[in-house]
Formats: C-alpha cells, sequence, structure tokens
C-alpha cells in the first residue's frame, strides 16, 4: 500500500473521476489499477450514470455472472431461470435437478402467506391498564391517520392488516411495542411500512399528549423499523415421486436405497445444526442466486431465512423428506419476502430483463420459482452427498476455473477435461499434465 491510510474528508461530494483518482495512488501502480477501474465502466454513459445512482461513492461496476437454469417447472409452467451466481457448480447442480424433476412432475409451490411485519417499539411510564383499554380507539386512529400512505396500497389490494400491542415489560421495564402486519402486494414493501410505522409513532405521540390521565413524558418512542422475519410470508415448495422413478438416479442404486440414504443425509441436518448450516447454505445457493436476479433484497432473504431456521430453539434445516411404502417427497418451506414492482426491479436493465424472462410473475409467483432453485439446488447436493460424493461433481467445475488461473491454452482445455473425466482434480495435478503447454511468463 502506497499512502498511509489518512481520514478522507468530502469524499462523496467528489466527482467519480476524482474518486477515481484518490483511490488509485493507494495502488502502486496507479495508472494500471484505475485503468483497470476504468475497463469495468459501461460503454453507455447513461446506463453507468444508472447503475452509479444505485448506490454511494460508486467508482466502477463489479460483473458477477448472470446464468440461466432451463427447465424449471412450477406447478406445471416451465420457466428459464436468471441466477446471478459466482459459484461455478451452483447452476450447473440446479439445472441438472430441474431437468430431472421436470420429466416427475416438476416442483409444486404453495404460498402459506403474505403477511408483513414492522414494529414501534417503545417505553410506557402511563398506566398500562389505561393504554390497554383504549387500544381498540388508538388502533382506528392510527390506522385512519396513515390513509395517505396507504390508500396507493389498498387500492392494489394490500394495507395495514392489523395493528397489536405487545407488552416486553417483564424482559425490560416498561418496554412494549405496537406489532403490525401488513399486506404489500407485489412489492417488499420496505419503504411503505417504515412510512407508516413513523406516521404510527407520530399519531400515537399526538394521541397520548391529549389523554389527560397520561403525564408529559409518559411515553417514549425508541424506533420504527419493519421485521425482516416475515415468518407468515412464506412458501411451500416439494418434489415427489415413487421410489421406481428413482432408480438408476446414480448407475445401479434402486431409487428406494437412495430414498434411504437421501433421508438420513437430511436426517444429519436436522439433528446437527453445524450440518445444517452446510445444508442451508445449499438451499441458498439457488435461492439467492434468483433473488440477485430479480433485484430482491439478499440480505433480508438470508436473514429472515436463517432466523426461521431457528424458531423452534435448535437451528434445523429447511427442507424435510418424507418417505412413504412407495413414495418420496421433499419439501422446502421458507418464509421470503420479494418484490416486483419497485426499487431495483424498475430501474436496473437487467432486472428487467429477468422479469420479462419469467414472464413477469407476481411477488407470489417469484416466491415458488426462487424456491424451486433452492430446493433444485439442495437436491442435487444432498443427492450427490450420499452417493459419490461432492467433490466429483464439483470438481469437474473447479477443473475449468483451474485451467483459467494456470493460463491453459483454450486448444487444450477438451483433452485436459477428457483426461481427468476419470481421475482426481487438484491443482499441482492440472498443472503436473499441462506445464508443456502454458506460455512462459516474462
Ligand atoms: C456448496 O456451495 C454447497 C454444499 O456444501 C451444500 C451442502 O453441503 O448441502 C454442497
Amino acid at each position: 500500500m502506497k499512502k498511509e491510510q489518512n481520514i478522507i474528508h468530502g469524499f462523496s461530494k467528489k466527482s467519480r473521476e476524482e474518486k477515481l483518482n484518490i483511490v488509485a495512488e493507494y495502488f502502486s501502480q496507479p495508472s494500471d489499477a484505475l485503468a483497470l477501474y476504468k475497463s469495468f465502466h459501461h460503454y453507455d454513459s447513461s446506463t453507468q450514470k444508472l447503475l452509479d445512482e444505485f448506490s454511494e461513492n460508486t467508482i466502477t461496476n463489479f460483473p458477477l455472472p448472470y446464468c440461466i437454469c432451463p427447465n424449471v417447472m412450477v406447478n406445471g409452467k416451465t420457466y428459464l431461470v436468471p441466477m446471478v451466481i459466482e459459484e461455478s457448480s451452483v447452476v450447473a447442480a440446479a439445472s441438472n435437478s430441474a431437468k430431472f424433476w421436470s420429466k416427475r412432475g416438476g416442483f409444486k409451490a404453495e404460498i402459506v402467506g403474505t403477511e408483513k411485519v414492522g414494529q414501534v417499539h417503545f417505553l410506557w411510564h402511563d398506566d398500562k391498564q389505561i393504554l390497554t383499554e383504549r387500544f381498540s380507539e388508538l388502533k382506528e386512529r392510527l390506522i385512519r391517520e396513515c390513509f395517505d400512505i396507504t390508500e396507493n396500497m389498498i387500492k392494489r389490494g394490500g394495507g395495514i392488516l392489523n395493528i397489536e400491542l405487545r407488552d416486553l415489560s417483564n424482559q425490560e421495564p416498561d418496554l412494549m411495542q405496537l406489532y403490525a402486519t401488513f399486506d404489500t402486494v407485489d412489492s417488499m414493501g420496505a419503504n411503505f411500512i417504515n412510512s407508516c410505522l413513523e406516521q404510527f409513532a407520530a399519531t400515537f405521540k399526538q394521541w397520548h399528549s391529549t389523554q389527560k390521565e397520561f403525564s408529559e413524558d409518559g411515553l417514549e418512542i425508541i424506533m420504527c423499523i419493519l421485521s425482516n422475519l416475515t415468518p407468515n410470508c412464506r412458501v411451500r415448495c416439494s418434489i415427489s415421486c415413487t421410489y421406481e422413478q428413482l432408480d438408476d438416479i446414480v448407475p445401479g442404486m434402486t431409487g428406494q436405497e437412495f430414498a434411504r440414504r437421501f433421508r438420513l443425509g437430511v436426517r444429519v441436518a436436522e439433528l446437527d445444526p453445524h450440518r445444517a448450516t452446510t445444508h442451508n447454505k445449499g438451499i441458498f445457493n439457488g435461492v439467492d442466486a434468483v433473488v440477485l436476479a430479480t433485484g430482491n433484497d439478499f440480505r433480508a432473504v438470508e436473514a429472515c431465512g436463517h432466523a426461521y431456521a431457528s424458531h423452534t430453539g435448535h437451528y434445523s434445516p429447511l427442507t424435510k423428506v418424507e418417505l412413504t411404502e412407495n413414495t418420496f417427497r421433499f419439501v422446502l418451506e421458507m418464509p421470503f419476502s420479494l418484490g416486483v414492482v419497485g426499487g431495483l426491479t424498475n430501474l436496473h436493465p437487467l432486472v428487467k430483463l429477468s422479469m420479462e424472462l419469467l414472464g413477469h410473475p407476481s411477488a407470489t409467483e417469484l416466491m415458488g420459482i426462487a424456491a424451486a432453485a433452492g430446493l433444485a439446488n439442495n437436491f442435487s447436493a444432498v443427492k450427490s452427498l450420499v452417493t459419490v460424493g461432492i467433490q466429483k461433481g464439483h470438481m469437474k467445475m473447479h477443473l475449468l476455473n483451474i485451467l483459467k488461473q494456470l493460463n491453459v491454452p483454450e486448444s487444450r482445455k477438451a483433452e485436459v477435461v477428457e483426461y481427468f473425466k476419470d481421475k482426481i482434480v487438484s491443482v499441482s495435478a492440472v498443472r503436473q499434465l499441462t506445464e508443456k503447454w502454458i506460455p512462459k511468463q516474462v
């Protein structure tokens, strides 16, 4: 690092060019770093301006692969599912699984609920009994005075569903909350919910100041914020078939034996949070890739999914296996908060294409598609784990990255892939085989 990292004042006010020049000075080769950063700028300046404005202090773009998982059949409709992901084996795993299940009825998705949550946290120093008695009067006013914000959402079929008073004062003196539920239809609804909550707080303060039994500082609002835990905005997605339809899923293995081992693979995750975390990570490989490609908030989806995975007090897998005498069923149930309007969905040019490719789904349809991608990835991962092992498939994909990393000429790649078909892939084994073809660095 060339320059000492001092505090920089007014960085956000500088132009992109000025920011780039400042950052470049932190590299041993400033002009090379500058050129590389700039090489990732979009050729069209208006698109670049749009991308710049999605965030702050933007100096360049950071491309990730935009991939397609074909043959994803959800509720009888087949989609080409866009996935944005940097991990090489994820799309291959999802695609294998999607094709396999498209011949066995596809994925079935059901929406369990669409309820979102927001909370106003406050301290109540006045008489709790009076607040409880007058809460229905307050609630009616909270909803009425929010109408300017909710009017459009109500026209679209959503709005405020309910507001409850919750008492947490047995855990922290005087702590209470307004626990509100919303239907935000096709939008994720974060701005809508937060605006409603701030209006609730204003109305609540105003109402409190007009009740003669209450003291001047009897109500202290702490904060108003949506909750990313939306357990009642949930999708259930499943695949099922007879054991016979699983025969030879790996050569020589009966469907029943495969199902027995698969159940054990999931059972381990039910018992051991170390395994459950990796198991769920495999689900999020598929889910996050769709969430990103459709311009949704993957941090919210992850936070919600992992919190839900712990809702029994024991971190558990989000999928479960159900075996009957003749059938195998694999089910993913998880909460989601996705939007198909608002946010990036109407702005990012590639997100717009993703939405068109998916046939402009509703938010609930998109929940089903993202869940199907998660279930597809999880099925592939557990299938490999309990049969041939994960490295076989993974390393095949990884081999292509190793070839790139070692600068093996394009013309030799097919030969190397063929050679490693039945051998263990490692960087040193690939290097040994390809050394003679790799151009020497001068
Ligand atoms: C790798 O990205 C994901 C897996 O580890 C998931 C799993 O173990 O189930 C393969």
